[in-house]
């Protein structure tokens, strides 16, 4: 019998029978419901490490053990304690990333439902997640912020365009934009909503307070430029806070960084020719608007700060988008193409 017609008439039967094929997809599903979990893992790992290097457990166990434990060993206990107390306010300003650290370890897998749905749904936006990551991660690093921090929050931020993959321009196809077809503001309405629909996905999924600042911050309160602009083209009279972000503006140095990656590789990104004069005076051009536009009055950076950001937004772009080698085109056409009896076979 044909196979295709056996499949379709055991379907057919199971449909007539859902009881049955429901209690076998629960036993299925019971018996991989086992997954290590290693984000819960690290969750517990974070919690364990902050109170363990938490000064103020450790002195009031020492005084704990000095008043309830008599003798030699309560006091050995004790100095142990103190000791270690001591080594901890010393400490503190090395170790105190430390648990958030183990937590931000979980969210950084890109195997995580959100990221996994971005890599497959909107493919532009998750190279484009990737690119700046690395660039918020470097700079973070170089100005002594939280550089995991900064690339898990990049990896988050523009997780709100799954909702509408197919109007954001990363994820069209040439030739095909769906905002040909819509007015300016219910295209700044469908832009702008990136981050509110990411900001409701995000508690979806449990994702902590820190990274959803950067969904949130990302944009700060910037205007929706293009579509803005050709609303004034119908009419002069629009009111520019429609077509602006919601916000706020960047309220730490990460999120700050993120902002400026954000729109440093997109815009170098779009570059004709990406040489590194043009790279340098995009990233330089970049830095200057957001601070001319205040979108970084609220966060902890200084100048020199944003100097060393832009050194290492050039360095990364530098490499990510010039010295490509253009092959001269084959002699021959390469016999790759497939026999007609593989053909057939397929
Ligand atoms: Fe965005
Ligand atoms: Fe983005």
């Amino acid at each position: 019998m044909n196979l295709w017609r056996r499949l379709s008439e055991r379907d057919a039967a199971e449909e007539a029978e859902p009881p049955d094929r429901a209690k076998r997809e629960n036993a299925a599903a019971a018996k991989t419901s086992f997954v290590p979990r290693l984000d819960i893992a690290l969750e517990i790992a974070a919690v364990m490490a902050r109170i363990v290097l938490d000064p103020r457990v450790t002195f009031a166990i020492a005084i704990a053990v000095a008043v309830l434990v008599p003798g030699r060993t309560g006091e050995l206990v004790t100095a142990f304690f103190v000791a270690f107390g001591s080594l901890l306010v010393y400490r503190a300003e090395r170790w105190r990333r430390i648990p958030d650290h183990l937590r931000w370890l979980g969210w950084a897998d890109l195997n995580k439902p959100l990221l996994r749905r971005l890599s497959l749904e909107a493919p532009g936006t998750y190279a484009h997640t990737i690119a700046m990551a690395n660039l918020t991660e470097a700079a973070c690093n170089a100005i002594g912020a939280d550089g995991l921090l900064g690339r898990v929050g990049a990896y988050y931020h523009d997780i709100g365009k799954l909702r509408k993959p197919q109007h954001f321009v990363e994820n069209q196809p040439r030739g095909r934009n769906p905002h040909d077809k819509l007015k300016p503001s219910t295209s700044a309405s469908i832009i702008r909503s990136h981050v509110r629909d990411g900001i409701e996905l995000a508690k979806e999924n449990g994702v902590p307070r820190p990274i959803r600042a950067f969904i949130a911050e990302h944009h700060g309160t910037l205007p929706i430029s293009y579509f803005l602009a050709k609303a004034r083209e119908r009419d002069d009279s629009v009111n520019a806070t429609e077509y602006a972000y919601p916000g706020p503006i960047p309220q730490s140095a990460e999120t700050a960084i993120c902002m400026l990656a954000d729109a440093a590789e997109a815009t170098v990104r779009s570059l004709a020719d990406p040489t590194p004069p043009a790279i340098r005076a995009t990233v330089e051009a970049t830095i200057a608007q957001r601070i001319g536009d205040g979108q970084l009055a609220d966060a902890p950076i200084t100048l020199r700060q944003l100097s060393v950001v832009r050194e290492q937004f050039v360095r990364i772009l530098t490499g990510m988008y010039h010295g490509r080698i253009e092959y001269p085109a084959p002699v021959r056409p390469l016999a790759i193409a497939p026999k007609p009896d593989s053909r057939a076979s397929a």
